[in-house]
């Protein structure tokens, strides 16, 4: 089952029918995470929407360990998810998509790690590719597919605190430092489903240009208007994903089981 991560401007995954709502308890969190189970483009699926039911817990706040340890619970063996980004690449106009390759880490104080010395265990897992290879080739290939999509099939994800937007000087680093997009909650999301040895990548959705990079103030309205339309995109994009991804698990199952054509 493929597990899909919603961000902002995605709480709720449309065209996901028999749905049964799943309340999974993790040893991270005294409340359950909630994660809706159902059918989309004829596979199993997992939503989960990152800043809960009703888009009300901030991107510093989200138990991102209880999370994923629930999608992985649930028996999710890969993620997908989807993040709402600034554009720093000139590519990455609001409406852009882009399927980043490598990611940055700028927060602070989140709890980043399932291997905290707690349980006795000290690991460092290799995170040299952050995204799952074969993933973001599924997702490169059905992007290419959508008509006019301003596309890029790559790119470094910045991962900012939050919940403010960043300075015109913070995002002038950030292009230093090589960063192709920014947003607030690609991290510590990545490492932890690392950790869990889940599969992952990431699709994001340009909702406005990096703070100085554009003309205009950065407002929500302009936002919601390109999450709107964006996020339908996102979905046609999934879609064909999820399709191709469970033709390949089952021929990779054929094949381990001897009975393949
Ligand atoms: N910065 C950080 N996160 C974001 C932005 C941004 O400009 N747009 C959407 N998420």
């Amino acid at each position: 089952m493929m597990g899909v991560i919603g961000g902002t401007g995605l709480n709720r995954m449309m065209g996901l029918t028999d749905i049964e709502e799943v309340a999974v308890q993790t040893p991270y969190d005294s409340k359950p995470v909630s994660i809706s189970c159902g059918h989309f483009a004829g596979n199993r699926l997992a939503f989960l929407p990152r800043h809960g039911k009703g888009h009300v817990v901030p991107p510093h706040r989200i138990n991102y360990r209880a999370n994923m340890q629930a999608l992985h619970q649930l028996g999710c063996q890969a993620v997908i998810a989807v993040n709402a980004v600034g554009g720093i690449d000139p590519v990455l106009v609001p409406g852009a998509i882009a399927i980043p390759e490598q990611i940055i880490d700028y927060t602070w104080g989140r709890e980043h790690t399932f291997f905290d010395g707690q349980n006795g265990q000290v690991e460092h897992i290799d995170f040299t590719a952050p995204y799952d290879a074969s993933l973001r080739q599924l997702l490169i290939a059905s992007a290419q597919r959508e008509a006019r999509l301003q596309l890029l099939a790559r790119g470094v994800y910045a991962c900012t605190q939050g919940p403010r937007l960043e300075s015109m000087a913070e995002v002038q680093r950030l292009q230093r430092d090589g960063c192709d997009m920014v947003g607030m909650t690609g991290m510590p999301e990545a490492a932890l489903a690392r950790e869990l040895g889940l599969p992952y990548a990431c699709i994001a959705l340009s909702v406005n240009l990096a703070a100085g990079l554009g003309e205009e103030v950065i407002t929500m309205a302009a936002i919601t208007a390109v999450l709107n339309s964006g996020m339908q995109r996102v979905l046609h994009i999934l879609a064909r994903v999820i399709i191709e991804w469970g033709q390949q698990r089952e021929q990779n199952q054929a094949v381990e089981a001897g009975t393949a054509q």
